[in-house]
């Protein structure tokens, strides 16, 4: 599998809650690649956290930075990369993970994004009244876009491990 991606880097798409980063991370320790995380680059990148970013400078700002530096990252292939859940939307970075990456949609329920993004209380999209009302309208928006990825898989309700298998068996 390794041989077979040559040069091509992985990215996981998907909603926020979709296990980017966690499958990310163990696919990576699988197929002995290096893990990327866009999200903690940029913070790198801008000194800030995610929430601090949106705070200070607001979300255009955030999205210019993300096209960035998920080029940037992609340039530095092969590697597992997992993405924000916006990123995939600019029509740029869709281009480029083409050329240089397979794209695979973590797709998810409701119900798994729910209680997931529940864990972690950091997201600036979320901070809603209403997060679910917010998910179900992003899962409108973005699900026709992320549908383009070159694979999906399903992010169900299951051990991490087992995700990753599912993974690995769309890639062979
Ligand atoms: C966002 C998802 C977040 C982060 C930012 C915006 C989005 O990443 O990039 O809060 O627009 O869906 P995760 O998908 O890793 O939570």
């Amino acid at each position: 599998l390794r041989e077979a991606l040559g040069r091509r880097s992985i990215v996981l798409v998907g909603l926020m809650g979709a296990g980017k980063s966690s499958i990310g991370r163990r696919l990576a320790h699988r197929l002995g690649l290096p893990f990327v995380d866009a999200d903690t680059e940029i913070e790198k990148a801008a000194d800030l956290t995610i929430p601090e970013i949106f705070d200070k400078h607001g979300e255009a700002y955030f999205r210019s930075g993300e096209v960035r530096v998920v080029a940037r990252i992609l340039d530095a292939g092969p590697q597992v990369l997992a993405t924000g859940g916006g990123a995939y939307m600019n029509a740029d970075t869709r281009a480029r993970i083409r050329e240089r990456g397979i794209s695979i949609w973590l797709k998810a329920d409701l119900d798994v994004l729910m209680k997931r993004v529940k864990r972690r209380g950091d997201r600036p999209l979320l901070k809603a009244d209403d997060p679910q009302a917010v998910l179900k309208r992003l899962m409108d928006e973005r699900y026709p876009v992320y549908a383009e990825a070159a694979l999906t898989v399903l992010s169900r309700e299951a051990t991490h491990e087992d995700v990753v298998e599912d993974v690995i068996r769309a890639l062979a």
